[in-house]
Formats: structure tokens, sequence, C-alpha cells
């Protein structure tokens, strides 16, 4: 049973996009093998005799003809190194042998704990498979789903978990896949961080036991991102094999990098298992999050280019403006008021901004916290969201008008799943938080979660929204959420189903931004998390940019944004220009460093540009302009990490080109020159070395006597040399090349 699917006819209408590649799936009934075929992928997969599903192959794509023997199962390496356990499953219950970290673990009604997984069935999707395996004894059945990116080889991997007995099954864990490596020396890579100091990229070797990567917060959390990279050997920035994944999740969660006492490596990740516990009455479900899967035989930069582009492609909502269209469109240039007014805000004073910035060029303006209740600080007024009468004594239409009247669009902060205990909202239903009875309610912020696995709660945040959306013209909306979980109660269920609130919440926060997306199809929404605290490829399935952090320190922000691409998109990295100097570090920065940094992603400003001089004015001015220009091929093109700014690094330096190679721009920065050093020559990636490039400065200038115009194989080969006077502290320069 073969089975081929193309993008090529898809790719006629999106000439930008790079060649066609083909995926296939196939299963062979002899022996009983499944394989996936995706760009420069293959996975492959079996049952083997005792009926377990069991890993094969994951790595470079292999030919089409070639064919795998039926699974065998691992040998039993000694009696406490049983073949149960060695054979990598790929969803293994915990039961019979299994001493590795399982996939799924339940206690039945009877207090049996014994589950073994055996294949039952199978059928073909549109892009993969769904197979089903089932309890040796037991109604429990697991579906697994797999599909297969023909252009990344990106496998999206998830399971149903069925109870189709009659008693109540709990399930304490549940995967959403794992992944086996073969028995090698590996570097783990994932990404660790706190607030205002997330995203640094944190390496280092595989060695036997287990690494956990977790959020126990209810949410995804600054102080790991589920995301992962491994990587074989000497592979590095541009060559080299790495495995990667990265779960689409936004409550609790957990990856398990493990290495056995045989030295094989798994990857285990989905709901963490900390506290869990979801009572399958009969006949339910539980769908796990999706985790995503891929290979690179180009490095880390491999690794991130098939994840940037898998997610503009994939992953990214889109509005109705650009449905149907192949990638999202491009973030409109912000201005945003958190750092020029924090809550101090009011119709005259935004007004004022608003002007300011349009005469910048900024496409948004839009307004911070501060606007609804009594909000005068964070004491007071969350979840009471109606307009501040001394604030806004006419609402928000006047300021709204008069953002359209300067030609941009609007936006409004918003924290939904947060109540003030001084709230209206919280004195009328102080039982809508999570809290258990009788124990003290743990305030961060100020501020108490509400129990959004409600149906109540449910109904009154999706309300509240679709009433400021349904009663202002607003075309975006800053999602933010200020605190993690403390006393996960939910007292409205039995006692032993209140932990679906792990579940349950997150699932209604997908819900809410699903249903207000259906209703309000044009509207834009940003996942913020004070900062970068609910990044993950399951809020990005409904939310069209994030904020990476609270620190707008461009020179640490340098760091963050390299940290930030290993895993995601610069699309969806929302950068602003702020003050100098800078209320974190206390260092200062000139405009033209601090507005290069911000360009290296999605741009906004965020400065009191109402304190700007008329000359820094101007400089945002041309540099807003000319960012413009080049916006696709720095967001939705090719990255290229020319120079980490990691480790203390001197210097930094990166390069996007995009997909159909007739454009580049670069960006290269100086943290504090040392002995007169020069810029190191930056030798470029990814152009066409036939094709002739013209250099432009966006900023700064080339050596005296360089070329203006050569051929790719120059700037990727010679390199492009910057000017000797390019030293000095925090200095930053940027070019395009385009095609002639
Ligand atoms: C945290 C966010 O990250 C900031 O940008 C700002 O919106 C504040 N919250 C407002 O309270």
């Amino acid at each position: 049973m073969l089975k081929t699917f193309s993008f090529g006819l898809v790719l006629l209408a999106m000439p930008l996009l790079a060649l066609a590649q083909t995926a296939a799936a196939r299963f062979d009934e002899g022996s009983k093998v499944f394989r996936l075929d995706g760009g420069n992928t293959s996975y492959v997969f079996g049952v083997n005799a005792r009926g377990e599903l069991q890993q094969l192959y994951w790595g470079g794509r292999l030919g089409a003809t070639d064919s795998f023997p039926q699974a065998r199962p691992a040998i039993e390496w000694a009696s406490f190194d049983s073949s149960y356990t060695n054979t990598p499953q790929e969803y293994a219950g915990w039961g019979g042998g299994l001493f590795n970290e399982p996939a799924l673990k339940v206690t039945f009604a009877d207090g049996n704990r014994d589950l073994v997984l055996h294949y039952e069935s199978h059928t073909e999707t549109t892009d993969g498979f769904d197979v089903v395996l089932k309890d040796i004894k037991q109604p429990i059945y697991v579906t697994l789903h797999y599909s297969i990116d023909a252009q990344s080889g990106i496998l999206a991997r998830s399971a149903t978990i069925e109870n189709r007995g009659t008693d109540a099954v709990t399930v304490e864990q549940a995967a959403a896949a794992a992944w086996a490596l073969p028995a090698s020396r590996y570097t783990l890579n994932y990404l660790t961080g706190r607030w205002a100091g997330e995203w640094t990229l944190t390496q280092e070797t595989v060695h036997p036991g287990a690494r956990v990567l977790e959020s126990r917060r209810g949410s995804t959390g600054h102080q790991a991102n589920p995301w992962f990279a491994i990587q074989a050997g000497e592979a590095d920035e541009n060559h080299g094999e790495v495995w990667f994944g990265a779960l689409g999740w936004s409550g609790s969660w957990r990856i398990t990098v493990e290495q056995d006492q045989l030295d094989a490596v798994r990857v285990t990740g989905g709901f963490n298992p900390f506290d869990f516990g979801y009572v399958l009455k009969a006949g339910a479900k539980l769908e796990t999050p999706v985790f995503y899967g891929g290979y690179s035989a180009h490095g880390l930069g491999g690794v991130s280019r098939l994840l940037h582009r898998y997610e503009l492609e994939h992953i990214l909502p889109r509005t109705q403006a650009t449905v149907g269209q192949p990638l999202p469109k491009v973030r409109p240039v912000i201005y945003n008021s958190w750092e020029a007014t924090e809550f101090r805000v009011n119709e005259a004073g935004q007004i004022a901004l608003a002007e300011k910035a349009a005469a910048l060029g900024v496409d948004r303006f839009v307004m911070d916290d501060g606007w609804f209740g009594q909000r005068k600080d964070d004491h007071a007024g969350l979840g009471d969201w109606y307009v501040n009468q001394e604030k806004f004594p006419h609402g928000l239409k006047p300021l709204i008008d008069k953002v359209h009247a300067l030609g941009m669009d609007f936006g409004l902060w918003v924290e939904p799943e947060m109540v003030n205990p001084d709230s209206d909202l919280y004195r009328k239903h102080p039982d809508w938080v999570l809290h258990f009875p009788g124990r003290p309610e743990s305030e961060q912020r100020n501020q108490l979660v509400l129990n959004l696995a409600r149906p109540d709660v449910r109904d009154y945040v999706l309300g509240f929204l679709d009433k400021i959306l349904t009663d202002n013209d607003i075309a975006f909306l800053k999602w933010d959420y200020n605190r993690n979980w403390s006393e996960p109660g939910w007292d409205q269920l039995p006692a032993a189903e209140q932990k679906r609130v792990y579940v349950d919440f997150t699932q209604n926060l997908y819900g809410i931004l699903s249903d207000l997306r259906k209703k309000h199809p044009n509207v834009e929404i940003e996942s913020c998390s004070g900062g970068g605290g609910r990044v993950d490829l399951g809020i990005l399935r409904y939310t069209d940019e994030v904020w990476p952090s609270d620190n707008t320190d461009p020179f640490d922000r340098l760091s963050q944004q390299d940290g930030f691409s290993y895993a995601y998109t610069p699309q969806v990295m929302m950068d602003w220009v702020t003050d100098s100097p800078h209320w974190l570090n206390k260092r200062a920065t000139s405009v033209s460093y601090r507005m290069l940094s911000s360009m290296q992603g999605s741009l906004g400003i965020g400065a009191n540009i109402a304190n700007w001089t008329p000359e820094e004015a101007a400089l945002a001015k041309r540099l807003i302009a000319a960012y413009h220009q080049v916006q696709p091929t720095i967001v939705q093109g090719d990255l290229y990490r020319l120079i980490s700014p990691r480790n203390g690094s001197e210097f930094s330096a990166t390069q996007t080109v995009n997909h159909d190679k007739s454009q580049s721009v670069i960006f290269a920065f100086i943290h504090s020159t040392q002995k007169g050093r020069t810029f190191p020559t930056l030798k470029l990636k990814g152009l066409d070395p036939a094709a002739q490039y013209a250099l432009t400065p966006i900023e700064g200038k080339p050596r005296e006597g360089s070329p203006v115009v050569a051929s790719g194989a120059w700037w990727m080969n010679h390199g492009l040399d910057l000017t000797e006077d390019f030293r000095g502290d925090f200095q930053a320069a940027a070019f395009r090349l385009d095609r002639k």
C-alpha cells in the first residue's frame, strides 16, 4: 500500500516558495512496516512479533524502493535489562517489564495498573496514518496520529486515549509521543530562562539517566520552553545531524530526554504527569497535545529554518484577509504605550502618543494596561472589563477614531484569565478562582487566576471579549497572563475528577481563542505572559505573534532573540524599541542600535516618543520605512545565524534570505570593540551563486573599495567587509542585497 502526496500543485500558486517536495506514506502488509517520507526525512516503525509498535528509523530520506524487514524486539541484555524495556516502542504503556519513561500510565477501577499496548489496526489519513493500539486485556484503545509535512519532513504526532469499557479509568500520565534515537554521543539543546531573562540556549552532553524539561505552573512558563534539539557528535550551527521536537501545549508540560543503560536515547513528552489524574469515564476520550518532531542534516541552523517555515505555513492562524494564502501577512509595525505611560493612560495622553507614532510611520497603535475598571496600578481592576470613565469619559471611541484618522489601526491590552481580589468580579464570584476551599489563596502581582476550566468562567471570558470586539473597532488584542497557578483546586467536581483542570483549562483557552477568531475573523492576537511565559506551538495555532520578553534592553535582546530563533520564527517575535538608559540594565544605547536590534524581528516602538529629539524621530522614521521594504525577507525568509551573540561574544551577525533568493538582509552588532579588532568578514549564505546582487546600506557602510554589485558566489565565498570605522560600544549596521 503506497500513497504519495505532493504539494507541487499548491506550489504553482506560491512561486515564492522553494522546490516542491513530495511526501509518501506506505504500509507493507508482509513486513508490517509503516514508512513516512517528507522533505529530506524518513520515519519508519513497525509491528514486532510481540505486537508492540516499534520505531525502526528516523533520519535522512531513504531511497523510495528501500525496504525494512519486520521489526524485531531488542534482545534481553540481562535479566535486569529485559527486552520489554530495551525495545524502542512508539507509545509504551506502563506495564509488563517496562522501566523507561512510559507514554501512558493508568489505574483501572479495580486497582490493576498493568497496561500493555499492542497493535490492533490502522487507517490511512490524508498525510499519514492513524494507528490503533489496544491493551492486551482491557478495552483501552490508543489511536496514534501521524502526519508528515511534504516540505520540511516535520512529523505531527498525538494520541487519542479511549476507554471503551464500562468502568472509569484514571490516566496518570499521557504523552503525545515518544521519539527514539540510536545509541550515540549527543548534545542536548534546550531553552531556559526566567522573567525578563527568557530564551537562553542551554547545551549539554546527554548522559545516562534522564534530563527533565518541564513546567508545573499551569502554563508554558518562562523557565523552560517545550522545545529540544539533539545534535549528533560534532554537529554545529551549519553541519551535522540534529533531531528536534516542539510540544504544542500551553499548560503544564514535560519532556523527558532519557539515555538508557544501553546508551539509546528516547524523548517522551506531553502532559506533565506531576499532579496529573484524568478520569476517563466509560466511552470517554482524552486527546493529547501534538508533539512535532523533525530531522535536519544541516545543523541547528537547518533545524530553525525547517521549523520557521513549518510554523509560517502550517501552525500560524490566518485572518479572513489571508485565508488560503501560503503565508500569514507580516506584522504591522506597532506602537505600544506600556513603557511610556504604564497604568497612566487617558484619552489626551494616548492621542498625543498616537500622533507621534503616526508621524514615524507606525501601522498600529496599541493601548496597554490601565484603561479599564478601577485600574490605577496592579492592585485593582482585573476582571472588570468596562472602560474607566475618569480616564476615558467618552469611552474608547474618540481615541480609536483618532488612531484611524492618523492612518493606523487600533489594538488593546487585556488579561482575560486573571482577577484582582479588589474587583467587582471577585466580590461577586470569589469561587471562580483556582483555589482549595478553606486554604489561603496565594496572590502574585496582587492577582488570582480565574478557573477557566469552569464552563461559567469560560462563558464570562468569551462574552466580555466578544463584547469589546463587537462594540469597538479593534484590530488586535494583546492577551496578557501575568502569573502562574497556585492551589489548583476545582471544587465543583467530585474529588477524583478535580485534576482534569490541567487539561480543561488549556482546552478552554484554545476554545475561546478559536471562537473569538471565528466571530471576529480579522482580529489578530498576541500571546504575552509577562513577556515570553506562554510561547509554544499550541498557542501559536490561535495567536499571530508573541511578546518574547519584558526585557527590552537592545543588547540583552540580541541573545534572547538568538535563543528564541532556534525554536520560533522571527515573524512572531515582537521587538520594541524602548527608552535609553534602559530601565532594567541602566544601559545607554543609541536609537540606531535600538532600532536595528528590534528590526531583526517584527518591529515595534515602545518608547516615550514624546521625549525623542527631532533627529532621533527622523532616524526612526527613516529606518521604519527601510524596514517596511524588506520586512518579508527578515521575518519570513531563511535565517542564518552568522555570528552568535551568546557566550559574551564581542560581535554578532544574522542574515535572512527570502525564499526565491532575490533578496537578503544582514544585521551586524558590536558589543564592545577590544584591542581595535575589526569586524570579521561576513561570509554570507543561502544566495544564488550565479546571480548578481547589489548591496545597499540600511545603516552603516561597507569597507571602502568593496564591490557594490557582485555575484552570490562572491558574497558567500569572499564575503562582506564592513568599514574599518565600525568599532566602539553598542554599534549596529544593516545592509540589504537585491538580485539584479
Ligand atoms: C506584562 C507585559 O509583558 C507588559 O508588556 C505589559 O503589558 C504589562 N504586563 C502590563 O501590565
